[in-house]
């Protein structure tokens, strides 16, 4: 069984990564082998990171509540998959936050994107496959890219079912997620051996 976490990186009211976080979830759990778990960072209210110690560096662990139960959840999966906005041209703080706040339970698993914005957040996607090689992660190559006419469909019917707004990239979820399974299938041989 592999454990998927989906990291729901959008803190804001009103957001809209409500939605293909929902539609992403449906995929992945109707992928066999698979157990699926939302992480939403709004449940994570962790400080801005502010530990004297670097998380590479740590010999004991954190004690902060909200990062212990935040790095109890990393160290629990086999892959990622992070649906994030492009905030000017870049990923949201708050995923930034959350990542720095954990390092070796990051180690050595894969990690896909779904993203949104004016071009399908790529620009944000090409930024944490940067970050997350520092982590040691494995960035796939599969990504969903969600461009601005989804999202005005959503801001003009917020009842907009995100699996009907979302079908015609179907295909796109369903690539990414069996080249994620194969990455995180292969590290968590490799990471058992
Ligand atoms: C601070 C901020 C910066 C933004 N910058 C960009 C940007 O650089 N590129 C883009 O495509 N959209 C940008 N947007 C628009 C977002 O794509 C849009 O607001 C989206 O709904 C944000 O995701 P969220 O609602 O899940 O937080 C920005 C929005 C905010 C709030």
């Amino acid at each position: 069984m592999l454990k998927i976490k989906i990291i729901l990186a959008s803190v804001r009211e009103g957001r809209f990564g409500d939605k293909p976080a929902a539609w992403i979830l449906e995929h992945a759990k109707k992928t066999p082998g698979v157990e699926v778990e939302l992480l939403d960072l709004k449940e994570f209210p962790m400080p801005f990171f502010n530990d004297p110690v670097s998380p590479s560096m740590k010999k004991v662990p954190y004690t902060h509540p909200e990062v212990v139960r935040w790095t109890a959840k990393i160290a629990e999966a086999d892959a990622f998959i992070v649906v994030t906005p492009e905030y000017n041209h870049g990923y949201p703080a708050s995923l930034k936050n959350a990542m720095d706040w954990v390092y070796q339970e990051w180690n050595n698993k894969p990690v896909a994107f779904v993203a949104y914005g004016s071009v399908g957040g790529a620009r944000s996607v090409e930024q944490l496959r940067q970050v997350v090689v520092e982590l040691q992660m494995v960035p796939i190559r599969n990504t969903v890219g969600i461009t601005f006419d989804y999202m005005m469909k959503a801001f003009q019917d917020a009842n907009v079912n995100p699996v009907e707004l979302l079908k015609p990239l179907d295909d796109k979820a369903k690539g990414t997620i069996e080249q994620l399974l194969w990455w995180g299938n292969a590290l968590q041989t490799a990471r058992g051996a």
